[in-house]
This record gives C-alpha cells, sequence and structure tokens, in this order.
C-alpha cells in the first residue's frame, strides 16, 4: 500500500435554492412583521434580533415550504456523510428554528450549537456584499482540529478557516458543533436569515433509549 489518506474530514454542505426569490420575498416580511412585535432574543447575536426558537410553529405556509428545505438537505448531507448507508426519513428527524435580523454593524460572536446532529442556517434576505468590504456578513468556520494550528506547514490546511458568502436561497448546513461566526454586516443593506438545529433519531440513539428506563418519580 502506497497512499496519503484524508482522513477526519468535516461535511459542510452548501445548497442554492433556485426559485426561491417568491419565497423569499414572503418570509421577509413575515419576519419583519414578527421583529416589530417581540423583542430580541439574547443568544451570540450582538446588535441583530433574534426570535424565539418556534420558527418551525408559526402558522404560515412558507414555514411548511421551509421545512421541506429541511428535510431535504438533512438527507443530503447525512446520506453523504454516511457514506450512503443512511437515508433518514423526515420521522427521524426533529428540529426547531429561529429568525434573525442583522443590519449594519451587527455581527455574530464565536460559538457552536446545542447537543443534535446538524446546524443550519437559510439566507431569506442578503445583497451581495461590495469590493471593499468583502467579508461583511460573511460565515466563517474554523478548524475544528485544536491543534492544527500549530503546524508549520504553509499552504496546507492545517488551521485554516473557510469563509462562506450568505447569498439570498443559500442553506448552508454543517455538524452542529463546529465553531463559527457571522463578520460584522459592513454595509447598509438588510440581512435576513433562519438558524436552525435537526437532531437525527437514528436507530442506535432509539435502541439506546430501549435500553433505559424513566427516573421520573426517583427522590
Ligand atoms: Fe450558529
Amino acid at each position: 500500500m502506497h497512499v496519503v489518506k484524508s482522513v477526519f474530514c468535516t461535511p459542510i454542505l452548501v445548497r442554492d435554492w433556485g426559485d426561491s426569490a417568491d419565497l423569499n420575498q414572503r418570509l421577509s416580511k413575515i419576519i419583519l412583521e414578527k421583529e416589530a412585535k417581540a423583542p430580541t432574543v439574547q443568544r451570540s447575536n450582538i446588535g441583530s434580533w433574534d426570535s424565539n426558537k418556534d420558527f418551525l410553529e408559526w402558522p404560515y405556509a412558507e414555514v411548511q415550504q421551509f421545512k421541506a428545505f429541511i428535510v431535504d438537505a438533512v438527507r443530503e448531507i447525512t446520506f453523504k456523510a454516511t457514506k450512503g448507508k443512511y437515508n433518514p426519513k423526515p420521522e427521524d428527524m426533529f428540529a426547531h428554528a429561529w429568525a434573525n435580523v442583522s443590519r449594519a454593524d451587527s455581527y455574530r460572536k464565536i460559538h457552536n450549537h446545542e447537543s443534535c446532529t446538524w446546524s443550519g442556517v437559510y439566507y431569506v434576505k442578503s445583497r451581495l456584499v461590495k469590493e471593499k468590504c468583502k467579508s461583511s456578513g460573511n460565515i466563517e468556520f474554523l478548524d475544528p482540529r485544536m491543534l492544527c494550528i500549530a503546524t508549520e506547514l504553509p499552504d496546507s490546511n492545517f488551521g485554516g478557516r473557510v469563509k462562506l458568502l450568505p447569498r439570498a436561497g443559500r442553506m448552508v448546513l454543517f455538524p452542529n458543533w463546529l465553531h463559527h461566526y457571522v463578520n460584522p454586516v459592513e454595509d447598509k443593506s438588510l440581512r435576513i436569515c433562519i438558524a436552525f438545529n435537526v437532531k437525527l433519531e437514528t436507530s442506535s440513539v432509539k435502541r439506546r433509549m430501549n435500553t433505559m428506563c424513566a427516573l421520573g418519580g426517583v427522590s
């Protein structure tokens, strides 16, 4: 055998939904109306508005349409990440989501997401960034191999960052534990997105649950 293997790869799905302009316009209106009525929830967002994590329960047909986007994307990344061994059904998926509205100077501190399987973001409205502010509103992922930064090897991918553009109609899906942040929005444009977490109840999770008993009522 004579091979250089690439190991410990991290999947990130980037999917641009064509024909989503009308849906995005309606979602923008729904989200902005909600923003006008509710105070922000404080998470890693600085200067921007976050909704509660109940977005998927908002009573609109557009939200149902968005759920179908999540199901499709989760199937795609899961199938790829398991080398075609697991193609999850919608019944295996549990999700929550929250909307975000960002204006000039707002950003997101470095963070990862709570316990689940996949996390993601979908950009509802985002003007492409001008030449002079190339990083404005971009999402950036850090190399999860924490000690890589100590490797002195120019042009390798050890310790690098992956920067993705927030285009309207784009969904980005990644493992929940992957650290990321959002650069400050540098221009005056409005950016609206929906973030979400998906937990997969795989057969091994269900099997493990079947070996456990509830401890409620024990004092
Ligand atoms: Fe995030």
